[in-house]
């Protein structure tokens, strides 16, 4: 029996990891949140003082490290049995994510981690590269974006309900540059899967965005 995949692609601040987990709670599915295991990879490179330049270092890293993701009301993420999940939302663990994800080495590594998902009932995987390469078979594609300003206002609001400090302009000239990243380096960037349902949340609520979704897969 083929296990469906919803799969959710689209750049940071878009509103995926919100759609993701209503969408997965509704219909009972699994849900991988894989910027969060780049997002891990960024912490472990890090906390062994790793040069992030070395691709082989990194991608040896993302072959050792021992990931656990428990997923009950919010997401709990254990880095070689330590939570970490305080320091995944970080400015500055996504910026090295984003740095690393360009590395094909590491990508290759956390490819089968990523596939590992999928079970059933069904999956809802969330990232850049689901649609177009991870689950490229996937029957079931969304492509969700929005503008670059309205994404900087609500990960500025996100970051300040978690206490964190932020600029509202900072914030939204780094969404440019790590779109930029994200979209123009070599191994899967991102982009949109053909058969992607096309979403732009800027003047959406996230109800009707979920709505959408949905209506993707109950007909
Ligand atoms: O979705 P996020 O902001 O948590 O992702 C952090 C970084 O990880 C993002 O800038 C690019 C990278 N990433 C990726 O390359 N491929 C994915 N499927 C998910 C994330």
């Amino acid at each position: 029996m083929t296990i469906p995949v919803l799969t959710i692609d689209g750049p940071s601040g878009a509103g995926k990891g919100t759609v993701s987990r209503a969408v997965a709670k509704k219909l009972g599915w699994n849900y991988l949140d894989s910027g969060s295991i780049y997002r891990s990879l960024a912490i472990s490179a890090m906390d062994k003082q790793a040069d992030l330049a070395d691709k082989a270092a990194i991608a040896q890293i993302a072959q050792e490290m021992q990931l656990a993701f428990e997923c009950n009301d919010s997401l709990t993420v254990k880095l070689d049995g330590v939570d970490i999940t305080h320091r995944l939302p970080s400015e500055e663990t996504g910026a090295v994510a984003s740095t690393i994800a360009a590395y094909p080495e590491v990508r290759a590594v956390l490819l089968q981690k990523q596939k590992d998902f999928r079970r059933l009932p069904g999956l809802v995987a969330d990232g850049r590269d689901m649609g177009t390469v991870v689950f490229s078979e996937a029957p079931f594609k969304v492509f969700l974006t929005a503008s670059a300003e309205e994404r900087g206002k609500r990960r500025f609001k996100q970051l300040k309900e978690k206490g964190i400090d932020a600029n509202l302009d900072q914030i939204t000239r780094e969404i440019e540059l790590r779109d930029r990243r994200d979209s123009e380096r070599k191994a899967a960037p991102l982009s949109i899967a053909e058969d992607a349902l096309y979403l732009d949340s800027s003047a959406l609520s996230i109800d009707e965005v979920i709505n959408k979704v949905l209506a993707l897969i109950i007909k």
